[in-house]
């Protein structure tokens, strides 16, 4: 099938007659089959995913299987999964799992294996790690490092950014005494708050750039350079010197090994990894330093295998039955077939504060596309707006909009089953039993109201109009047993693949994000002309206007 012609497709055809009807029905009947909850929950690698409440019955998901072997999903999975150049803008492979492979699998690419270098970077992530948590890797002054931090932006800031959130209750006690944090935009915000509070003697800053270009990150890393060395150089603490302050207080992580050097990063000091891995997708390997300096590298490699046990379950299970699939066809039946363009992520666990951010980066840079392969534009809608936040805060937030606003919007609600087991104060632990029964409660309270609207409670007479529920808006629940390193793993790949998948059916390349290059370029050119206060006279009246209002508060 021609991509650009997918919804030409029969299945196509038979989709949206089949979403006329389906349309007018609502959630409320569809769940008079007592079955249903049943029949549409499918489990792997840890985690449940509940599809029953998504706005379609046995007939649709049968369609969209079979959109979805028209469009080439199954041949799909195997050419990503494989090797093939399935990036083809930029011509080359996807292979971000490849880095969760186990040492003793083979995976030859462009005619070479590329599971030994895997490895050979993760022992020396682990090297690395063993060195700070053994209080070994020291500062110029011979002080163990206390404080790292992480300077990157997207994939290389929010992947450990989101997970050493998470797992951050992993922490093995060897890992205490180092602080990780994170500081990505390019205003120095963050990082001008580390600079106020942390010694420079114990700080350590990780540069993590795939290209070592953005200027968000070297921006961040240059005021943070010049700060090490101002106080450990130049305030003239006895025996160091640059060279010392740039091996004991900087790592870089890139897959441009010339442009580190270039910068100063000692050799010994860079975790390289590869073009093959698109940035929104590496936080196996290198990338993942932060991630391995909180959790420890054995808790590293547990994230590692649950992602390939998802990975394998992706490669292996029947499409009817395969999460990924099947999470990315109600996605896909949301978007083209009833037009539902909001998609919203709420976990309800605290830990997973920022996974939403994640796969905001994840799902719209990946798929936010019009453009097919072959550079034709698309005529349906491809990727939703998608956002979220904690879905307990979220309550008090925007559920107002999900319950009683115009917009039909899908949410996600993600859980962990159990939690707390290993409090040791007993009262302690009680009290935050409860408090997780409560937040399971909330949970299941709100996806039931969403789909049922008023018949979610049983109270006689007619309510006002301000007090109606209408329901009927698609949820996914997604249940993992508990948050632990290999079922966040196998989260996060289940909706690696589940882009795939959805792009797949697209026609889009999800690996390359040239709608960001533009606006880079224009910043550069902005910058030039903010600084030497002349070029802007071929502007538009609006960014003339805001130009000037810099230059006079300059001159002020
Ligand atoms: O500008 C977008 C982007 O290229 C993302 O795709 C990427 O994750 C981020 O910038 C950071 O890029 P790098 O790791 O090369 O600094």
């Amino acid at each position: 099938m021609n991509q650009a012609t997918i919804d030409r497709s029969a299945a196509w055809t038979r989709l949206a007659e089949h979403a006329e009807e389906m349309r007018r029905r609502h959630l409320r009947e569809l769940f008079t089959d007592a079955s249903r909850g049943e029949v549409f929950t499918r489990q792997a690698a840890g985690l449940t995913l509940d599809l029953s409440k998504q706005r379609w019955n046995g007939q649709t998901l049968e369609l969209l299987l079979s959109l979805a072997r028209e469009a080439g999903v199954p041949e799909g999975i195997r050419a990503l999964l494989s090797g093939e150049h399935v990036n083809v803008s930029e011509d080359r492979p996807a292979l971000h799992t490849a880095l969760r492979l186990p040492p003793e699998a083979s995976l030859v690419v462009d005619g070479e294996d590329v599971v030994p270098g895997v490895h050979e970077t993760l022992d020396r992530m682990a090297t690395m790690v063993e060195r700070f948590h053994t209080r070994q890797w020291r500062g110029a002054t011979g002080r163990p490092i206390h404080d790292v931090v992480n300077l990157g932006v997207g994939g290389s800031d929010l992947g450990p950014l989101m997970v050493t959130h998470a797992l951050a209750d992993c922490r093995p006690r060897d890992a205490h005494h180092v602080d990780v944090h994170f500081a990505s935009t390019m205003d120095g915000s963050q990082l001008v708050d580390y600079l106020a509070r942390f010694n420079p003697e114990t700080t350590l800053f990780v540069i993590s750039s795939k290209s070592f270009t953005t200027i968000d990150t070297l921006s961040n890393a240059r005021t943070a350079r010049d700060w090490l060395l101002a106080r450990l150089v130049e305030d003239g603490i006895q025996g160091v010197d640059e060279e010392m302050v740039m091996r004991q207080h900087f790592i870089g992580v890139s897959a441009k090994p010339d442009k580190m050097s270039e910068w100063g990063i000692a050799e010994s000091n860079q975790l390289l990894f590869w073009e093959w891995v698109g940035g929104r997708y590496s936080l196996w390997g290198g990338i993942g330093l932060p991630i391995a300096l909180v959790i420890g590298m054995a808790h590293f490699r547990d994230l590692l295998a649950g992602a390939h046990a998802m990975d394998r379950h992706f490669e292996q299970a029947a499409l009817g039955d395969n999460l990924p699939v099947l999470l990315a066809l109600a996605g896909i039946w949301n978007v083209n077939f009833l037009d539902i363009r909001a998609h919203s992520i709420l976990p309800y666990d605290g830990r997973l504060e920022y996974f939403a951010a994640y796969l905001e980066q994840l799902e719209m840079e990946s798929n936010g596309k019009s453009a097919t392969h072959d550079g034709h534009q698309v005529s349906y809608s491809t990727c939703p707006v998608l956002w979220g936040q904690l879905g307990p805060n979220a309550q008090h937030a925007f559920y107002q909009l999900l319950h009683q606003g115009t917009q039909p919007v899908v949410c996600d609600f993600i859980a962990p089953l159990r939690r707390y087991d290993d409090v040791e104060d007993a009262a302690t632990r009680d009290h935050l039993k409860a408090q997780h029964r409560l937040t399971l409660a909330n949970c299941f309270a709100q996806s039931r109201l969403l789909m049922l609207g008023d018949d979610a409670i049983d109270e006689p007479g007619e309510r006002p109009g301000h007090k109606r529920y209408r329901g009927n808006q698609p949820t996914t629940t997604l249940l993992l047993d508990r948050l632990t390193p290999a079922t966040l793993g196998a989260l996060i790949a289940l909706y690696e693949h589940k882009v795939f998948v959805q792009a797949t059916i697209w026609g889009i390349n999800s690996f390359d994000q040239w709608g960001v290059e533009l606006g880079k370029q224009i910043a550069g050119e902005t910058e030039r002309i903010l600084a030497e206060h002349r070029g802007h006279e071929a502007m538009d009246a609006s960014t003339r206007a805001l130009i000037e209002a810099v230059w006079r508060m300059e001159k002020e």
